[in-house]
Parts: structure tokens; sequence; C-alpha cells
């Protein structure tokens, strides 16, 4: 039997969610033809629009279809930053922090080494809470240089949930624009984009129980972009190509369920993200729970382990049956330490070590059992093996 705890990596699709995607799917036609084919499909395609806007608090205008959370990071931040500095040639800074996914970080970088911007990364604390104190003093001087400011609302590894209302409402002060990657916190905690003081904002499907491959960036009605995608002129001319409705539709199934679960969600989860950690930092005494007291997410438990690779503990696990992931790269067979974690201030060898569990809704306390049971062989395995990075 498996047991499944990586709903963070993605959540299996809802069968109700499956049932509309599989429907729409045999839809016949382009949503951008005028005949009666074409215009059924636009006529779904719309109702997505409209529901995911009703779900997430944004106007149906501001919905922009894309191929999921990637390509909405992508869209925000490129295009962003290229719309600001196009207006104005001094705005080239981007203000984020080292703790984002890599669909944030690696297209900053890029901006840095190609297009003459330059990053400026947010410290944060040994929680992984970002320094709202640091950036209200860097925009004293800098606000004029800034491009934008680009956060996550909370942290795909760790869990740690992010205040962005408070950051929206500095970054107005100063008139910057504000994306927030917001992929890891919808269906968990309430995102109301309209609430938000955000100028733009990333999610994508197949976290909350919809298909992988679509998701949106909401982009607001006063915020300007440059898109990256030349074409057709579809989504308001900033995605290009032709839409993917019956995506979109699922997508909107997954995103009114979860937005609707919410309650239940985090009444259910959070009780059992408690017992998980409880038994975790009693079973390994020197296990470490990765955010300590910082705000979280309900369903999200991510721990350290020292002397360990997280590796070997992932391997060790999935041959008992159960899937966690440890939240680091891995590319081309060499793991790299959690960028998240070492932006955190830990060590290469605790941020190699770790461990992150994520429960959905329909995880068990029996779940919650057979990992903590699988626990102690895991460990003891590998600590055995210690600690290496190739
Ligand atoms: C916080 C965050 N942003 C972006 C992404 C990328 O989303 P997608 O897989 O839809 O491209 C992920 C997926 O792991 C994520 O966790």
């Amino acid at each position: 039997m498996v047991v499944y705890l990586d709903h963070a990596a993605t959540s299996p699709i809802r069968p109700e969610v499956l049932d509309t995607y599989t429907r729409y799917l045999t839809l016949v036609g382009n949503p951008s033809s005028v005949h009666v084919a074409g215009q059924n499909v636009r006529r779904a395609l719309e109702e997505a629009r409209e529901e995911i806007a009703k779900a997430i608090g944004c106007n149906r205008n501001e919905v922009i279809f894309t191929s999921g959370g990637t390509e909405s990071d992508n869209l925000a931040i490129k295009g962003l930053y290229w719309q600001r500095r196009n207006e104005d040639a001094s705005r080239n800074l981007i203000v984020s922090a080292y703790t984002e996914h890599h669909a944030v970080i690696d297209p900053i970088e890029w901006l840095e080494r190609e297009q003459g911007a330059q990053a400026i990364w947010i410290p944060v604390d040994a929680r992984g809470v970002v320094d709202f104190a640091w950036l209200e003093t860097f925009l004293v001087e800098n606000a004029p240089r800034v491009a934008l400011i680009s956060l996550m609302w909370a942290n795909n590894e760790t869990g740690v949930v992010t205040p962005i209302s408070d950051f929206t409402a500095l970054a107005e002060r100063h008139g910057i624009p504000v994306h927030s990657d917001a992929v890891a916190a919808l269906g968990h905690i309430p995102v109301k984009f309209s609430e938000s003081g955000l100028s733009a904002m990333s999610i994508t499907a197949h976290k909350v129980g919809g298909p992988v491959g679509v998701g949106a960036l909401v982009v607001s009605r006063q915020a300007k972009l440059t898109s990256l995608v030349h074409g057709g002129g579809q989504e308001r001319a900033m995605r290009s190509g032709t839409m993917n409705a019956a995506g979109a539709k699922a997508f909107a199934h997954a995103v009114i369920l979860a937005v609707a679960r919410l309650e239940r969600h985090a009444s259910t989860l959070t009780p059992l993200r408690d017992r998980l950690v409880a038994g975790v930092l009693e079973l390994v005494s020197d296990a470490r729970f990765s955010r300590g007291d910082a705000p979280g997410l309900p369903d999200n438990a991510h721990f350290t382990f020292p002397g360990c690779s997280g590796d070997s503990l992932l391997f060790l696990l999935d041959r008992a049956g159960i899937c966690v992931s440890n939240g680091s790269a891995c590319q081309a067979g060499v793991t790299a330490a959690s960028h998240v974690l070492l932006a955190m201030g830990r060590d290469e060898a605790e941020a190699s070590g770790c461990i992150r569990v994520t429960l959905g809704i329909d995880s068990t306390e029996s779940d919650v059992d057979a990992f903590l049971a699988a626990l102690p062989a895991a460990h003891e395995g590998a600590r055995r093996a210690g600690y290496t990075t190739s």
C-alpha cells in the first residue's frame, strides 16, 4: 500500500474535477472561432474565468490563463520588469527573497544576467520569515529604482505564510507593483486578490486537485505588463495561443471545491499535522520543525534531520511505501541542498537533510500512523548512510 503525503508536489485530481475535465475535452472547436462550435468552447472558457474570479475575489477580466505556476511567475516578473523599465530606464531593481520557488528566482537571475536587472534579496530569519523592517528601510532610499517586488504568499517547502497585505501596503506608499506566487497558498488559506493589494498573482491547478498544465496569472486592471508570447493576441494580448477550455473548466471546478472546503481543510488537517509534528519530534530527538513558531500552512510539516541525507530518508521511506519529498533540487542525479534552508541560515549539511510531509483533505490518522511507524527505521538507515551531497 502506498501512503501519499506529497500533496504540495501535486495533489490528486478530484473525481468530480476529472469528470468535468473529460466532459469538456470532448467539446469541438477553437474558442476564437466565430461559428457555433467555437462559441460553445468560448462560453465554457468564459464561465471558467468567471468561476475562478468569484472564488478568489477578482474581476473576471483579471484572470489570464497560462500553462501553470512557472509560466505565470515568468510572465509576471519579466512582464512587469520590461514594462516598468520601458517607462523609466533607471528602474532596474527587482526585490524578492531567496526562499522563493525557482520559478521566481530563476527568471530574476536571468533578467540580471541578460537584461541589466539587479536582484535585491530581502533577508529572512531562521524560521524563513521575510524581514519587513529591512525592506522598509531599503525602500526609503531606493524606491525610485525598484521595478517590482515579488514575494510568495506561502512557502512551498516550509509552509511559512507571508503577511502579503503588509508588504503591498508598504509598496503602495512607494508606487511599486507587487507580484505574489500564491501557488502554495491557494486552497490552504484564504486568498482574496481584491483585498490583497497585489498587482499580479500566480496560481496553478494541479496543487488544488485540478489537472497539470493549466494555471493563471491574475493581473490587476491597473497593472501593465509586457507579454512574453506573441501571436494571436488571446488573453488580453498578454498570453497568445489557443486557450485550453477543458483545462480551464477543470481548474475552475477544482478551485471552487478547494475554496469551499477551506474551513474543513484547516480544522481537519491542523490537528493531523500537529500530531505528525509531535510524533516526529518524539521519535527523533534532534529533528527540527523547520519553521518553528512562524505562521504556516495547515497541511505542511517540514523537518531537518541532522546527520542524515534527505535523499536516503526519502528513498528508505519510499521503500516502506511512504511518498514524501525532500524539497531540495536534484539535477542530473546530484542532490543540491535546499536553497530555502540555506537562505534561512542553515549549513549545507542541515539543508541537505530535510523532509517535507504535506497532507491532503483525504489524508487520515492511519496515513500519519504509517509515516510515524516507518520513520525510525528509515531515519536509522539514513543516519548510518550519513550526509553526502554526491
Ligand atoms: C510555490 C510554487 N510556485 C510555482 C510552482 C510551479 O508551478 P507549475 O508546476 O504549475 O509550473 C510550484 C510547483 O511546485 C510551486 O510550489
